[in-house]
């Protein structure tokens, strides 16, 4: 997205929340059904995808390569090019904000052999591309202009990738997913050895769509191969409910006292409930109710009730099940009582913004104690939190949705100084929040 005018809001005390509602599809679900949908042969139809800034990124980057998308009624229909079918863009590709779609389509870009431009927005710029430049130049990608492994950056795809076997040496299923899609057009096995679990949904929709990754574990971790010049079949895919955005209403039943709230149909895979794990260590009242599966992954309802919470340790090990909900829990952890340490998150300060700093500060803005040691932040919950602070963005629509939802719970409004970034994500959330009986207010 281009910058514009910022767009502060605050958010007051609540009244208690209630309703039942649905959160939008699953962010990382949608990139990967828009660009598998884009590599497969035939019609790909999608329902719930999340028509949020980000992926509606990814499907204008994916028509820009050749592949017709449209929207009919509430379904989306993609007419793919087969692996290794699309074609070379007259433009640059513009991955606005979306670090996701930008590393996602790197990979698909390997398997390519043309040449295109990549850009994004400032935050975007900032972010590295290394990590996922490192094993794709094994692959055969050059990088002909850019600098430092930022974007803007022109890349030239090989005639033909090269198969590779890489450790990942960040967990991250962005790198991970980039390597398995550029797999597909190398001759033979490629593979990614992940010691630590990161989100599998590449793997998982790979099976979905007549590919399925082998996969083998081992006491040190998994090693995934894919093999090059499969066929991908076009598919239906349902989208879940999206886990980090539901994270926000279920912080916001948790802190506003009589809250009772009840969100449907939200994602449960075990690679991504680690902040809900961890609220119901934190003594959350939080239940899971009516399990199933909806393309090849389960969903759940997720009913939430408004209660008094312990400070907790949240080991490294969990990090990558709830990278994206650190700002949120953070948060929490002021209205909890004792400490919350939260470890192994280096990772953080790479996202759309420097997560760890920025979630540091703008508790601090608003009265609660938070220390940053390296890779761990600790916040020191005392039962309430004062608020009346000013919070920082800096691009980043995590950071603005946490804070708003902080403000929901403190003796004083909190103001995040811009709310455009939102739309990236979770377009709905305000309106959503105001469904359950939320109050901001625009500045
Ligand atoms: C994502 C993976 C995570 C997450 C991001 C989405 C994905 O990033 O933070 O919002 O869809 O693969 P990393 O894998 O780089 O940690």
């Amino acid at each position: 997205m281009t910058e514009s005018r910022k767009s502060p809001i605050s958010s007051h005390r609540a009244g208690p929340l209630r309703g039942r509602v649905r959160v939008p599809g699953d962010k990382s679900i949608s990139h990967r059904a828009l660009i598998l949908g884009a590599l497969a042969t035939g019609e790909t139809t999608i329902c719930g995808l999340l028509e949020a800034g980000d992926v509606l990124g990814t499907a204008e980057v994916l028509r820009r390569l050749g592949t017709p998308i449209d929207k009919r009624g509430a379904t989306w229909h993609v007419l793919g090019r087969g692996t290794g079918g699309l074609q070379a863009p007259t433009e640059p590709l513009d991955f606005g904000n979306s670090g996701t779609g930008t590393r996602l389509m790197l990979g698909v870009l390997t398997a390519h052999p043309f040449s295109v431009r990549l850009m994004g927005d400032a935050s975007l710029s900032r972010r590295p591309m290394g990590r996922v430049l490192k094993p794709l130049r094994q692959m055969g990608l050059a990088v002909v202009e850019g600098e430092g492994d930022r974007l803007p950056l022109t890349i030239q795809g090989p005639r033909r990738a090269i198969p590779i076997t890489y450790e990942l040496d960040v967990p991250s299923a962005q790198v991970k997913s980039a390597i398995l899609l550029a797999g597909l057009g190398a001759p033979g096995l490629t593979t990614v050895i992940e010691r630590e679990p990161t989100r599998d949904h590449t793997e998982r929709m790979l099976a979905h769509f007549g590919a399925p990754p082998s996969i083998v574990t081992d006491g040190h971790g998994q090693r995934i191969s894919v093999a090059g010049d499969v066929e991908l079949g076009g598919r239906h895919v349902d989208v879940p409910g999206d886990p980090s955005s539901a994270a926000f209403l279920a912080a916001a039943a948790l802190i506003v006292p009589g809250s009772e709230i009840t969100i449907e149909g939200v994602l449960v895979n075990p690679s991504r409930i680690g902040f809900y794990t961890t609220l119901k260590e934190m003594g959350a009242d939080l239940t899971l109710s009516g399990e199933r599966q909806q393309g090849g992954e389960p969903v759940a309802d997720l009913v939430v009730r408004h209660s008094p919470l312990d400070g907790v340790r949240v080991p490294a090990a969990r990090a990558p099940s709830m990278i994206d909900e650190y700002p949120m829990l953070a948060a929490l952890a002021g209205f909890a009582r004792g400490e919350t340490r939260m470890e192994g998150l280096a990772e953080l300060k790479v996202k759309e913004s420097d997560r760890l700093a920025a979630t540091a500060a703008g508790l601090a803005a608003n009265g609660v104690v938070a220390m940053v040691d390296g890779d761990t932040l600790t916040v020191r919950g005392t039962g309430k939190v004062d608020g009346g602070g000013q919070v920082e963005t800096h691009l980043d629509h995590r950071i603005a949705m946490a804070f708003l939802t902080l403000g929901l719970g403190t003796d004083r409004p909190v103001c995040v100084d811009d709310t455009a970034m939102i739309q990236t994500s979770f377009p709905e959330f305000l309106g959503l929040m105001g469904g359950l009986g939320a109050t901001f207010q625009g500045s």
